[in-house]
């Protein structure tokens, strides 16, 4: 009998997978679930696999590799979706993938499987990886082939004596690892419904939340967190009590209607309270020490890296290429960010760095000043000459006034003939001169 190895979540889906394997493709199912911080009782969804007819049950710390691989190195490219998700459950989809290929090749297995449906982009995550991976080996996705309804689903597993989980009745679907956790379905569906306060697990909401700020002193070392507080923590260690400090203040709530690769648009809720907490603070530390160049382009960088982290291309040469360009830009990414957390808000109060490019003789408008100011002369006539020298010759005449030059680069009618109106009181002066001696 050939072999599957199956990434196994422990869910109704992944444990009907089981069965459904063995059925269907007459394969022999191993079962892996990666712990990526999930915070599960990894134990009994052990048992629970073998109960269900597994061959073999594994579960497999991958916390480590999660951080270190994946987790950190987008931050350090500064990846977020939509300018809004810190890509959680897309960043750990390869991370699995490559570790479900592992177990593959260890059991001799010529089949891997996942439990995605056929309209997200975990499907795509997996296949992807597991393609770029494995090419020979076979992918089968138990859920996105059957298809069946959720009652239909029920059914199969009554059937087969596998327990229906009483959260069953719950309408979310929820992925989380350390880096967040991602709710979507039931009521979240409407977006113009508010959250029920019963989805979120790691955040507290407001009304509930400290009185007094709490301060939260984050120490980077070429753009990895190292240290809170002046404490050193590995990397895991570091996220997780961010994850507690900063929900504990409300902050990482993410309430977003995002574009699914597949071509969906979608509403999403995210707890990412280390995420967003410490995204903003290493942001903080690049303007201290990446040039203007830097900064821009990377910024265009970091939203390439994001989409294709997003639509599951992280094993590619592309994503390779960027994120050795990213980790050029941290070698003086380096210093200490100090955060306050208050009723769900994250804001900076200070930065240092060793390498900082921020100099004071040249910022400062006081004492020391040692910025060339009769320099600036020359370098805005320059800066401007081309501009300037387009207005004269083409702007200006086709304009032909302040007014239409406004208008237009507002990219509105040149035209208007009640501003205009208006515009020609001006020089015939609408409003009185003031008399001076009123003011005595
Ligand atoms: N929309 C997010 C993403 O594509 C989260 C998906 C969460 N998956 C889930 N089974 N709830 O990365």
């Amino acid at each position: 009998m050939e072999k599957v190895v199956l990434a196994y979540s422990g869910g109704l889906d992944t444990s009907v997978a089981i069965k459904w394997l063995n059925e269907t493709y007459d394969l022999e199912v191993v079962c892996v679930t990666v712990d990526v911080g999930n915070e599960r009782d990894f134990e009994s969804i052990q048992e629970k696999a073998l109960r269900t007819g597994a061959v073999k049950a594994y579960v497999h710390d991958a916390k480590d590799d999660f951080v270190k691989y994946f987790v950190f190195p987008s931050l350090q490219a500064g990846t977020i979706y939509e300018g809004q998700y810190p890509l959680a459950t897309a960043l750990a989809r390869p991370l699995i993938a490559k570790v479900i290929v592992d177990y593959a090749r260890q059991e001799g297995a010529s089949h891997v499987a996942h439990g995605c449906t056929g309209k997200g982009n975990d499907q795509v995550r997996f296949d992807v990886s597991f393609n770029t991976l494995a090419p020979d080996l076979k992918i089968v996705a138990p859920v996105r082939e059957w298809r069946w309804t959720r009652e239909e689903e029920i059914l199969f597993a009554q059937k087969h004596d596998i327990p229906v989980p009483v959260t069953v009745g719950s309408p979310y679907s929820v992925d989380q690892n350390l880096w967040g956790r991602s709710i979507e379905a039931g009521v979240l569906e409407d977006p113009w419904a508010k959250p029920p306060d019963d989805i979120y697990a790691w955040t507290m909401s407001v009304r509930h939340t400290p009185n007094e700020p709490s301060y939260v002193e984050i120490e980077f070392d070429r753009g990895v967190p190292v240290a809170l507080d002046g404490e050193a923590l590995d990397g895991p260690a570091l996220v997780a009590r961010l994850n507690d400090l900063a929900g504990s203040h409300g902050v990482g709530r993410i309430d977003h209607v995002e574009n699914r690769f597949v071509g969906i648009k979608s509403r999403e809720i995210y707890e990412c309270p280390a995420g967003v907490v410490l995204h903003q603070a290493h942001a903080v530390l690049e303007t201290l020490t990446l040039t203007r160049d830097q900064m821009r382009f990377k910024q265009m960088v970091s939203n390439e890296l994001a989409t294709l982290i997003y639509n599951g291309f992280w094993f590619s040469a592309h994503t390779q290429d960027l994120m050795a360009y990213v980790a050029s830009t941290q070698r003086f990414v380096s210093g200490a960010v100090r955060v306050e957390l208050f009723k769900g808000k994250s804001e900076l109060v200070g930065r240092k760095a060793a390498h900082s490019l921020y100099n004071p003789a040249l910022a400062t408008y006081g004492e020391g000043d040692l910025f060339d100011h009769s320099a600036a002369i020359g370098f805005i006539k320059v800066a401007g000459m081309a501009t300037v020298n387009q207005a004269t010759s083409q702007l200006l005449l086709d304009a032909g006034s302040a007014d239409r030059m406004m208008r237009l680069a507002a990219g509105q009618p040149a035209d208007d003939d009640a501003a205009d109106a208006r515009a020609a009181g001006v020089h015939d002066a609408t409003s009185e001169p003031v008399d001076p001696s009123a003011f005595n």
